[in-house]
Formats: C-alpha cells, sequence, structure tokens
C-alpha cells in the first residue's frame, strides 16, 4: 500500500495523510475514526463555533469593547516577541532608545474641569495657564515612566555609576508596575514548547494604539517637560511652559516667566536659572 504519511500532531497522538485520506491513530493503538468519534468531533464544533458567535458578538468582551477615557479598541494584531529594540545586547543604541525617549515626556493632561467631571474623575490640581483646566497623567504614561526609571537604575548599576534617581523612587516604581499587572489580570494563554523556550514569541495579540492614546493626550496637551530630573528644588511650573509653539497659551507663559515677546518653547534650549520650589 502506497502511503503518504505526514504527522501533524506530536508522536502520541498521530495524524496520517494515507492517500488523501485522514485517519486517526491514538497512541499505538491504531484505532481509526468511529462514526461515534465522528459525531463528537462534530458537536464539538458546533459548540466551538456557538461559542466564538456569542463572543464576537457581545459589545462588553475582547476586541470590541472601548476604554472608558480615549475610546480605544483592542484592534491592532501585534506578535508577543521575544527580543525587541529595548533589550538589544548593544549598550549605546539600547541606551539611546532608553535615555533619549521624548515620549517620556508625554502624559501629563490640561483636562478641562467639565470633561474631568463627566468622566467621574477626582478633583485634580489646576493647571497653571487655564483655570478651567486640571493636571492629570495617564496610567499607561506614569507605567512608561516607571519602567523607564528601573532601567536607568539598572543601567547605573552595572555601569558603576552612583544612582540617580532616589532608591524609594525605583521602589515605587517596581510596586507601581506589580500592582498594574495584577490589576490588568492579563488571561491571554501563551502557548509553549516541549524545550520551554520562549512562551508565546510570535503569537499575536490585540493590542490597543499606542499613538492613539498619545493623540489624546496631545488634543490636552499639558506643556510638560521633565527638564532637569535630577534638580530637586525646581518649581513644577518651570516643566509646564513646553507648549507647541503655535499654543494660545504662549502670551501668558512669556508674561509669567517675563520672557521676550520672540520667545518660543521650541527648540528647547537649557536654562540655567529656574525658579525654585520655595519661591512659588
Ligand atoms: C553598537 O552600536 C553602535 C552604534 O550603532 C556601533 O557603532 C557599535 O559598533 C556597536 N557595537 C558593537 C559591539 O556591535
Ligand atoms: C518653534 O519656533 C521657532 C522660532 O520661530 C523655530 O525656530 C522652531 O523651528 C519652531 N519649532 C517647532 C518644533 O515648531
Amino acid at each position: 500500500m502506497d502511503k503518504s504519511r505526514e504527522k501533524l500532531l506530536h508522536d502520541d497522538d498521530v495524524v496520517e495523510v494515507v492517500d488523501g485520506e485522514e485517519v486517526q491513530e491514538r497512541g499505538r493503538s491504531g484505532k481509526k475514526y468511529s462514526s461515534f468519534s465522528r459525531f463528537i468531533l462534530f458537536l464539538s464544533l458546533a459548540a466551538n463555533f456557538v461559542f466564538l458567535l456569542k463572543n464576537f458578538s457581545h459589545p462588553t468582551l475582547g476586541p470590541v469593547s472601548k476604554s472608558k477615557y480615549a475610546g480605544l479598541t483592542n484592534d491592532v494584531d501585534i506578535p508577543y516577541a521575544w527580543d525587541t529594540d529595548r533589550s538589544n545586547p548593544n549598550d549605546t543604541e539600547r541606551n539611546a532608545l532608553w535615555y533619549e525617549d521624548g515620549e517620556s515626556n508625554e502624559g501629563i493632561l490640561a483636562m478641562d474641569y467639565e470633561e474631568a467631571e463627566m468622566f467621574g474623575l477626582e478633583k485634580s490640581q489646576p493647571w497653571p495657564w487655564d483655570k478651567k483646566k486640571s493636571i492629570h497623567i495617564t496610567n499607561g504614561h506614569h507605567n512608561m515612566h516607571c519602567l523607564r526609571n528601573i532601567y536607568i537604575s539598572i543601567n547605573e548599576y552595572s555601569q558603576g555609576i552612583p544612582q540617580s534617581l532616589e532608591r524609594m523612587h525605583v521602589l515605587h516604581c517596581l510596586g507601581a508596575l506589580y500592582d498594574d499587572i495584577k490589576c490588568n489580570a492579563d488571561d491571554t494563554p501563551r502557548f509553549t514548547h516541549k524545550v520551554g523556550l520562549r512562551p508565546g514569541e510570535g503569537q499575536i495579540r490585540k493590542c490597543r494604539d499606542w499613538s492613539k492614546l498619545r493623540a489624546w493626550v496631545k488634543e490636552r496637551d499639558g506643556c510638560f517637560k521633565y527638564i532637569k530630573h535630577d534638580v530637586k528644588d525646581i518649581s513644577t511650573i518651570e516643566r509646564m511652559k513646553y507648549c507647541s509653539n503655535d499654543s494660545k497659551y504662549l502670551p501668558k507663559i512669556r508674561k509669567f516667566f517675563g520672557y521676550p515677546e520672540d520667545w518660543t518653547p521650541w527648540p528647547y534650549v537649557e536654562q540655567v536659572d529656574y525658579l525654585k520650589k520655595e519661591d512659588e
């Protein structure tokens, strides 16, 4: 008998293709599909179909649910990666990404009090350039900021240079990320290999579009830039004047700091003097 055999599953549960007809062997017993097992298979497929239909038509589950604030949906297919640019073994290239990360300044929102109230958010401190707005930071950006702090701490340790961040700040970040992982209780099963390496690598998952979160924040620009992060006595308002060049708040900012009419926040110029906390 001319058999073209093809192993489709692993050894103890083999599916063989014999002359184009599918035959299943259970272990080494060599039992073929009975009409009863075909019936069970049919039932199981039907149950799967009903289950899928139920899930994808349910408005609060999976990819169709919307986040509460920016209205983001999990509609981007991104595979789990094992190694990324952020884990690149080349110190120069990896450090450039972590240290010169413009996004680490983002996430501060100047949100209208009305909008904050509509969302049911707790009252937050006023934004200096418009008293109808209050200052918030997105949790996603706070997480990013924390991760970057942990990176900086580890990098300083491995290069034998003094720690630029207080230990308590780094520990706060570890605790915050730990809690966030638990809060999200991500239930995605990552596949595993027999050898146990790299679970889930390449497996597609549904992600929210981070660029849409950035755009949502930009629409409520808090004008924050984390300048002089190692300076402890700098007044927060010094970090809140980095609106875009065409912002309607520039006249107010110039007036507050006594800057000339042609002053623009960008390009950034390193400051020598700055307002101190005790001057506030
Ligand atoms: C690391 O990257 C830098 C910048 O791309 C490159 O000049 C350098 O040769 C790389 N170092 C190693 C060890 O590959
Ligand atoms: C901001 O304005 C200054 C002065 O007009 C200009 O040189 C700079 O390119 C602008 N920067 C951005 C990011 O728009």
